[in-house]
């Protein structure tokens, strides 16, 4: 630097600053003045309809307990999460997707297709009301087996990918008639989103939407939502059947061929750590594209913003800016409430 100024200093009279030594041709500082320019020129804007917020539901009534590490996030009883959508609806969200912690697990996961698991029941409560935003069903086994894994287990300690995408469909199937208007299975199990859409038109289901969890890594960043499901696997892990977050050919793969499946919009997770396979979906596919900013991700902004070392709101909202530029459509987040009444303030304080 003072290399600079010294050589500068040397070519022109400093008291005389009339003359510059440098007149840049291009100032993009022009649009970035006043706050009005920035508005004009902002090229990425983000609407709370494209938010979707996660609701952990459990049995009971009246019930709401916190999640430690998912500040603001609270495990609720069909009531409160009629509570909690009537808000939402209010706040002008895009959707909730449901996750359900059932009253008990077995080996085979069947709560989650039962008539009466908790999932089923919420939705039933909530198309009472018809609420003016998407009902999202989350199809899974993991919350529902007592070992915690994604599908039945064979005896070498796999997960069976066939018998598992059979009572994914009847999962589907299941939350369709209590009310989803949409089915997003996480599963990674290969065939999911063939075998629930023809689970789903053969029950007559042919309007429910596949939202696929088609780029799910075996991510590190779940770490919080598997305390909040309940749902770390007893044994071993799940990178038999979630992507390595080191391929980004295989993402576009596994889209692809959900894709081919009929699936009705492709879901990248997580979504900051894959901002690069997002852009790449934008670019290939005409679909919807989905982002989940996990719950590791959440929690980093929120542990971060309680020690007082970042700016909560404003971390935020980059966050999922930067997430709406790199392609997504939609994206589910934990902040979702606090995002859409951010958004109605306006971005840039
Ligand atoms: C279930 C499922 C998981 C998440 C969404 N659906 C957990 C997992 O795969 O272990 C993670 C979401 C989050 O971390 O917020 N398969
Ligand atoms: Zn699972």
């Amino acid at each position: 630097m003072n290399v600079l100024i010294d050589s500068i200093a040397a070519s022109v009279d400093l008291d005389r600053p009339s003359a510059p030594v440098v007149d840049p041709a291009h100032r993009l500082r022009r649009t970035r003045r006043t706050p009005s320019l920035r508005a004009l020129v902002r090229e990425t804007r983000v609407h709370p309809r494209q938010l979707v917020a996660p609701i952990f539901v459990q049995p009971g009534r009246g019930i709401r307990s916190p999640i430690s590490s998912l500040p603001s996030v609270d495990r609720v009883s069909p009531d409160e999460a009629a509570a909690d959508v009537a808000r939402y609806v209010e706040l002008g969200l895009g959707g909730v997707i449901l996750f359900g912690l059932p009253a008990a697990k077995d080996t085979e996961g069947s709560g989650a297709w039962i008539e009466d698991g908790i999932v089923q029941e919420t939705l039933r409560g909530l198309r009472t009301t018809d609420p003016d935003l998407v009902l999202i069903a989350d199809t899974c086994l993991c919350e529902y087996t007592a070992h915690g894994h994604c599908g039945p287990i064979l005896p070498d300690g796999s997960v069976d990918n066939d018998a598992a995408i059979e009572r994914l469909a009847a999962t589907a199937v299941s939350q369709a008639r209590a009310g989803a208007d949409v089915v997003a299975p996480s599963a990674m199990m290969d065939g999911q989103v063939a075998a629930i859409r023809t689970g789903l038109d053969a029950a007559g289901f042919t309007g429910t939407s596949i939202l696929a969890y088609a780029a799910k890594t075996a991510s590190a960043y779940y770490g919080p939502f598997r305390e909040a499901a309940d749902s770390a696997p007893a044994f071993g892990d799940r990178r038999g059947y979630q992507m390595d977050p080191a391929n980004f050919r295989e993402a576009m793969r596994e889209m692809a061929i959900d894709v081919d499946e009929s699936a009705d919009a492709l879901l990248v997770k997580p979504a900051m750590p894959s901002l690069d396979i997002l852009a790449a979906a934008r670019a290939r596919f005409e679909l919807p594209i989905a982002a989940y900013q996990v719950s590791g991700e959440y929690a980093q902004i929120e542990a971060a913003a309680q020690l007082g070392w970042i700016d909560r709101r404003r971390t935020h909202i980059e966050a999922l800016t930067s997430i709406v530029r790199a392609g997504a459509d939609i994206v589910i987040t934990y902040a979702a409430a606090d995002l859409a009444t951010w958004l109605r303030e306006g971005t840039d304080r």
